[in-house]
């Protein structure tokens, strides 16, 4: 028997118990007479007591070792620990495998490469950071299962050797042995499969599920990751799986997280290029400056300095004293909602009418938590920009730390993009996503697409799809793929989309962006079992790697 119980569960409610013990040394601290040991197993580390005249063998850290032993209260107790009441005072040791010397320690923040951390992978595993982001994982994972089931979705799987479909990022090729100079490809994502599923006549589909993407690497992206793949029948409005998602992401945060979440916003694509720049906006720690026109503020203040800025829910972050930031700030007017509150007292009809305000409102889409601060002076020497700079860096260190979320839905998407250097039209999304006016189809129409930004990220995108062969011919047209093309890539699809296709639509959530985010972690690479570096290799098993002449002669393949 190698253990009773494990290195993480004893207690004060055990003293005097006979346990047995097995794991790694984690760390041993020498005395004359006697060693103190941490052993650590998946569970945790229990501090062991052994006389040395028990050590018959030479031990180092990461031996794994057997112990038999009594439970005691410990004299020095390390509350931070589960099991620092105790500790066992050991009366045999067996030794059960040796180590080498490790290229670092199992401990937080290992002084050491990243690099020499993926080569060594299954020893970083060893680290409680990495164990508890892949236990966290998997408990995420489980409560995603649980939530679809319960909605009553199936889960199937979706193959991996596929037909090439062009979806965006480049694919893996796999060469066929059978058909040489044939190939199949890894799925991007099981976007046609869910379709066809659809067209199958299952109702609601979930699936977890590895995707696979050629593309350069960055934080947040890897190779092959997790989504969440859902697809539904007879839905033709956004809304229904918004609605799903968002009472998924609501559940995972408030079982799971401290952090707050605050309510999804839905942002129309253009609004957030014209005021954000970008489609993939992040309210948490934006403070971005708009313009008021001269031609709503009153004339009496025609001859003043302007600067005015949004500070986005603001409400939310209720430990930071406003005053610090008014100090600095010289005249200001807080508007939220549509009153303006003049704190100071030293000014009066700001703008010539409410009504004005309720528009610029409306226009700037401010939420109910934003507020909008204007600095105004008539002094030569003061320079609001400078003010502007010292607020924001006060903001960002003080307010703005990301323990919120702040969750959107961007929709009215382009339904194409046009590539300036290719002068060609790209799907946005994918081409099977549907036109939001199916009559008046055109390179400028808008999608019936909606992805999900949290914090800047994005974490998912999925849309209402096209459900009718004609209208998914004149896409393919659209995007210039000749008959050929389409015959060859999507004559199956096309041909199922005629045999009664339900209304559909569906969404695919990056599961592993989705934990790094909630874990509030940066690097993707730390939440995967087994990453690829940013080079796209994996440096463990040092893959990609030769393949000997004979197998390549077996596919076909003459290098
Ligand atoms: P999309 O291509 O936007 O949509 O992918 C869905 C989500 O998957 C995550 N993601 C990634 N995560 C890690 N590494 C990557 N390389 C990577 N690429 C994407 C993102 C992204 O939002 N078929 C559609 C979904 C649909 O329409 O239902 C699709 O795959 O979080």
């Amino acid at each position: 028997m190698y253990r009773t119980h494990n290195c993480g569960e004893l207690n004060i409610k055990d003293v005097n118990k006979k346990v047995i013990l097995s794991g790694w040394v984690q760390n041993i601290r020498k005395f004359s007479k006697y060693y103190f040991i941490d052993l650590r197993d998946f569970y945790g580390i229990t501090q062991l007591f052994i006389n040395i005249k028990y050590i018959l063998f030479k031990i180092n850290n990461e031996f794994i070792i057997k112990v038999k032993g009594i439970v005691n209260e410990r004299i020095k107790k390390n509350l931070l620990l589960s099991t620092g009441e105790i500790e066992v005072k050991v009366n045999y040791v067996t030794l059960i495998n040796k180590s080498n010397i490790l290229p670092f320690n199992i401990e937080n923040n290992p002084k050491v490469s990243k690099k020499i951390r993926l080569k060594y992978r299954y020893l970083d595993i060893r680290r409680e950071e990495i164990k508890n982001n892949l236990i966290f994982k998997s408990t995420i994972l489980n409560k995603i299962r649980l939530f679809f089931f319960k909605k009553k979705f199936i889960e199937l799987e979706t193959p991996f050797l596929v037909k090439s479909t062009p979806e965006g990022a480049r694919e893996f090729i796999i060469p066929s042995r059978n058909y040489k100079g044939l190939f199949y490809s890894l799925p991007q994502s099981p976007q046609i499969f869910k379709q066809l599923l659809m067209i199958g006549g299952i109702d609601k589909y979930f699936q977890i599920v590895k995707c696979f993407r050629d593309e350069d690497l960055r934080k947040d992206r890897q190779p092959e990751f997790l989504q969440l793949d859902i697809e539904m029948s007879f839905i033709n409005k956004s809304k229904y799986i918004i609605n799903i998602i968002e009472k998924l992401i609501k559940y995972l945060v408030n079982k799971y997280f401290n952090q707050k979440i605050i309510n999804f916003k839905i942002i129309k694509y253009n609004k957030s290029i014209k005021y954000y720049k970008t489609d993939k906006p992040d309210l948490t720690n934006k403070i971005y400056k708009i313009k008021i026109k001269k031609n709503i503020i009153n004339k009496l203040y025609n001859n003043y300095n302007i600067l005015s800025f949004i500070l986005p829910n603001f409400l939310n972050i209720k430990n930071v004293n406003f005053k610090d930031i008014i100090n600095i700030i010289l005249i200001y007017i807080k508007i939220n909602k549509i009153f303006i509150i003049d704190n100071n007292n030293k000014i009066n009809n700001f703008f010539k009418n409410n009504k004005i305000i309720e528009y610029i409102i409306k226009k700037k889409f401010f939420s109910e938590y934003d507020i909008l601060i204007i600095l105004l002076h008539n002094n030569s020497n003061i320079n609001c920009n400078k003010i502007f700079n010292k607020i924001n860096k006060l903001l960002f260190n003080a307010i703005y730390k990301k323990n919120i979320l702040i969750p959107i839905w961007l929709i009215d998407y382009p339904l194409f993009k046009y590539d300036i250097n290719n002068k060609k039209y790209y799907s946005f999304h994918h081409p099977f996503t549907s036109p939001k006016k199916n009559n008046k189809l055109s390179y400028k129409s808008l999608s019936k697409a909606y992805d999900l930004i949290i914090n800047g990220i994005e974490i998912g995108s999925g849309s209402i799809r096209i459900n009718n062969k004609k209208l998914q011919e004149k896409i393919f047209y659209l995007l210039k793929f000749n008959k050929k093309d389409i015959n060859n890539n999507f004559d199956f699809f096309l041909n199922a989309l005629d045999y009664g296709t339900p209304p559909h639509g569906g969404i695919g959530i990056g599961i592993d962006r989705l934990i790094l985010l909630l874990l509030n972690k940066q690097d993707i690479k730390d939440i995967i079992p087994f990453p690829k570096n940013y080079y796209n290799k994996d440096i463990m098993l040092n893959c990609p790697s030769i393949i000997n002449d004979k197998i390549l002669f077996q596919l076909g393949i003459n290098i």
